[in-house]
Parts: C-alpha cells; sequence; structure tokens
C-alpha cells in the first residue's frame, strides 16, 4: 500500500482593489454577465467572464429550467461559446462570480465538478493554463493558477482507446 496525498495552492484576496486592471475588468464583465442570468429556481446567478488569447473577452450566465438538470452553469455557457466560435483560441482565464436575492454570496463561488471537467478539456486541448478567479458577490478572491489543480485524478482523453 501507498499513501499519496494532494496539496493545492492558491492565492487569495482582500477584495478587487488587489487586483490588476485587467484582472479588475473581467471580474466586471463575469458580475455584468450574473446579472443577465436566468435563475429564476435556484435565485442565484453566476456570470463567467473569458479572456481568449486573442483578447476576445467571451461572457455567460447560468440558464435554468424548469426541468431542474436540463439547466447549465455560466462556466459552461461561456466556454462552449467560445470554442464554438472561436475554436483552436486559446482561453486564458476565467472569472467567476454570483449573487443572489434572497442571501449575500459572501464567499467565492466554487465550480461544480462539470463545469470542472469542461473547462479542464480544453485545458488539455490547447496545452496551456485555464488560470481561475473566483468571487461572490464582493470581498475576498480567490486566484487559482489552472483548472486541473482543481480537478486532480481527472478524466481525459488518455484514458479513452487510443488509435
Ligand atoms: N451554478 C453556476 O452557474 N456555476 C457555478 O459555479 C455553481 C452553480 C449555477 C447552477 C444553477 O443554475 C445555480 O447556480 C444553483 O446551483
Amino acid at each position: 500500500m501507498e499513501k499519496h496525498s494532494y496539496k493545492l495552492n492558491y492565492l487569495s484576496y482582500s477584495s478587487v482593489d488587489e487586483l490588476n486592471e485587467a484582472d479588475r475588468e473581467l471580474m466586471k464583465a463575469a458580475r455584468k454577465a450574473a446579472h443577465m442570468a436566468y435563475a429564476p429556481y435556484s435565485k442565484f446567478s453566476v456570470g463567467s467572464a473569458l479572456l481568449l488569447e486573442n483578447g476576445v473577452v467571451v461572457t455567460g450566465n447560468n440558464q435554468e429550467n424548469a426541468a431542474y438538470p436540463s439547466g447549465i452553469c455560466a462556466e459552461r455557457v461561456a466556454v462552449f461559446y467560445a470554442s464554438s466560435q472561436y475554436p483552436g483560441v486559446k482561453v486564458l482565464k476565467i472569472a467567476v462570480t454570483a449573487f443572489s436575492n434572497v442571501f449575500v454570496v459572501n464567499s467565492p463561488v466554487a465550480p461544480c465538478g462539470a463545469c470542472r471537467q469542461v473547462l479542464s478539456e480544453y485545458e488539455k486541448l490547447y496545452r496551456s493554463d485555464i488560470e481561475v478567479l473566483l468571487q461572490g458577490q464582493e470581498g475576498k478572491i480567490y486566484r487559482i493558477k489552472n483548472v486541473s489543480s482543481l480537478l486532480p485524478l481527472a478524466f481525459t482523453s488518455d484514458d479513452l482507446p487510443q488509435e
């Protein structure tokens, strides 16, 4: 038997004031997207903003559905849009934020497992880290170097039959 362990390194900032201007703007774009979310069921509005290598910023927000599992998270809306409109263009960074009208979202949003999986696909495809910036409604921000560090032991194309 061998014992293994995994350590996640990330940075935290006490407010957006500690970010550089580009990151602040990206978080602002995510916040604007959150305000356009369609989240009548959870009342938890999420926005995401991706910075692509060509300088384009793509945003997304959660889109819910009366058939709950048919809804989709903000991160996947944005990254699928990016891949559909800018195939082959690296994703450099993603900012995610959320707010609710029924409670204060005071800790950074944690992307769900499916979003981590989907983002990690593009990280592998472009062989390039996607930096992750997470914030709640306000306050504390987490900066994580890449998506793969948020998804240890990930299932990837390497696990499928190779030609
Ligand atoms: N949600 C996101 O869009 N992104 C996240 O990172 C966490 C959760 C959405 C899914 C659902 O519409 C609502 O938030 C509550 O789970």
